[in-house]
Parts: C-alpha cells; sequence; structure tokens
C-alpha cells in the first residue's frame, strides 16, 4: 500500500503563492507513488483545486466550524468546504487547541460536522513536554482520542485518519524515538480496540507528525505501524518536499 503524505501549509502561502508552488511542484510529483494531501490555506483552495483538476491529489482544509448553523461569522461550514473540493479535514491541531482554545468537545463536534459533509478528519492527537515528562503520554493520548471519537459509530472510523503529533516535536526540531512513535501508536490502537473493536483499530490510519525533514524521513518511513506521514514546514518548499516524498515511496 502506497505511504499517506499529509502536507499542512498552516498560515503559510497566499494563493499567488499556492499558485506558483504548485507549477513547480505538479512538474515533478508523480500521482501513482504516493497518496497525496495537500492541506492549503481556505484562500488557496480555489486556486488548487482548479491546478489539480485531472491529478490524483487530494484537498484538505486546516480547520471546520462545529456545526453548519447560521450566525457564525468568520467561520467555514462543512458544507462550505464539501463544496469547495475538500475531501479533508485536519482537526484538532495543537496550535488550534493551544492558541485559540479548542477544547475537546468543540473538537467532538467538528469530527461530527465533517463526517455529517463526508469529509474526512484528520484528527491530530499528542502529549506536551509536560505529559512526556510525567510519563502522561500513553493517559494523554487515549484521553484525547477518547474526547475526540465520543458518540461515533464503528463504521464512521472509515473517515478518521489519527495524526499523533507530539506538541513538543512541532517545529522544535526534536522528534521521538522509533521506540517511542510504535509505544505511542500501539497505545492508539489499543484505545480504537477497546472502544470500538479489534478490525477497526487494524484498519484506522496512523501517521506521524513533528519535525520531519529530508535528514530524518528515514527513521519514519519504516516504522511498520505508520499508514504514513504529517509534514509542516518541510512542504513549504517544493524541491524539500519532493526530496522527502522521494526517500518514502
Ligand atoms: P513541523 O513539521 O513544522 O514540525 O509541523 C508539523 C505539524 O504541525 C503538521 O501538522
Amino acid at each position: 500500500m502506497s505511504k499517506l503524505i499529509i502536507a499542512n501549509f498552516k498560515m503559510n502561502k497566499t494563493e499567488s503563492e499556492t499558485k506558483d508552488y504548485l507549477i513547480n511542484f505538479l512538474s515533478k510529483f508523480e500521482d501513482d507513488k504516493a497518496d497525496l494531501i495537500l492541506a492549503v490555506p481556505f484562500t488557496s483552495i480555489s486556486t488548487a483545486r482548479y491546478m489539480l483538476s485531472g491529478r490524483n491529489i487530494s484537498l484538505s482544509a486546516q480547520n471546520i466550524c462545529e456545526d453548519d448553523k447560521i450566525g457564525c461569522t468568520g467561520e467555514i461550514s462543512g458544507k462550505m468546504l464539501a463544496d469547495s473540493g475538500v475531501r479533508y479535514v485536519i482537526v484538532g491541531h495543537s496550535e488550534r487547541r493551544n492558541r485559540f482554545k479548542e477544547n475537546s468537545k468543540m473538537i467532538n463536534n467538528k469530527i461530527k460536522n465533517a463526517l455529517k459533509n463526508r469529509l474526512t478528519a484528520i484528527l491530530c492527537v499528542g502529549e506536551s513536554l509536560v505529559d512526556k515528562n510525567t510519563m502522561n503520554t500513553l493517559s494523554t493520548l487515549k484521553n484525547q482520542i477518547e474526547e475526540a471519537l465520543k458518540g461515533l459509530y464503528e463504521n464512521e472510523l472509515e473517515n478518521i485518519i489519527i495524526a499523533y503529533e507530539p506538541v513538543w516535536a512541532i517545529g522544535s526540531g526534536k522528534t521521538p524515538t522509533e521506540k517511542e512513535i510504535e509505544l505511542a501508536v500501539k497505545a492508539i490502537r489499543k484505545v480504537i480496540s477497546d472502544d470500538f473493536s479489534q478490525k477497526a483499530s487494524e484498519q484506522i490510519k496512523i501517521v506521524y507528525g513533528g519535525s520531519i525533514n529530508p535528514k530524518n524521513i528515514n527513521k519514519f518511513k519504516d516504522i511498520e505501524e505508520l499508514s504514513g506521514v504529517l509534514l509542516g514546514g518541510a512542504c513549504l518548499d517544493s524541491n524539500i518536499f519532493m526530496q522527502i516524498i522521494n526517500s518514502i515511496i
């Protein structure tokens, strides 16, 4: 099975910058080599959709409103996202949990709204440095996953991807050891098997994100339990991004 590669642009690239980026990137990328999902800013979705037409590359949003009710100035509904050509949406990223105070109830609502609109939610979970230093990594993961997936039916997990992103690894240049990632992924699968089923826990896709770059990519690509990776800073330069893709495939 080809590896899943998710690129989170975060709040980077204007619409015209995205266009220039994609002209360069699409001339090099061979669609059948990897499952690629580009999470571009809202303002670039329409241009990216146009440029990706006929290509086997998916688009993701980076956020979704908790519900599609009216009276939400500044928010983007699930219906709007689905109509814009997006198939995925990132939910629960630590930058939104921490800076925008998104709590577990909001994350649960966002996931439900994504599913209602036939979008696949990329649920980010991960421990803080304090959690790690106090040996609370696995309990944090369990709690975040259980709260985020509360009330979901087992068949809905087909439309969930879990991204393990330790908060301390994001943008820091630091990464967990292979052993630490394996333990985290096993713990995530155990939560899914305890709360849903063994089958669901075997089938759910889990990716790793946090300070991945061309030098350390080899460490992640051979971890069998992982379905792929979630990149931040390293996807912003299309040449660096291609180097990473070429190392994974
Ligand atoms: P970095 O790869 O820049 O550490 O970011 C990871 C991330 O937050 C992706 O969602």
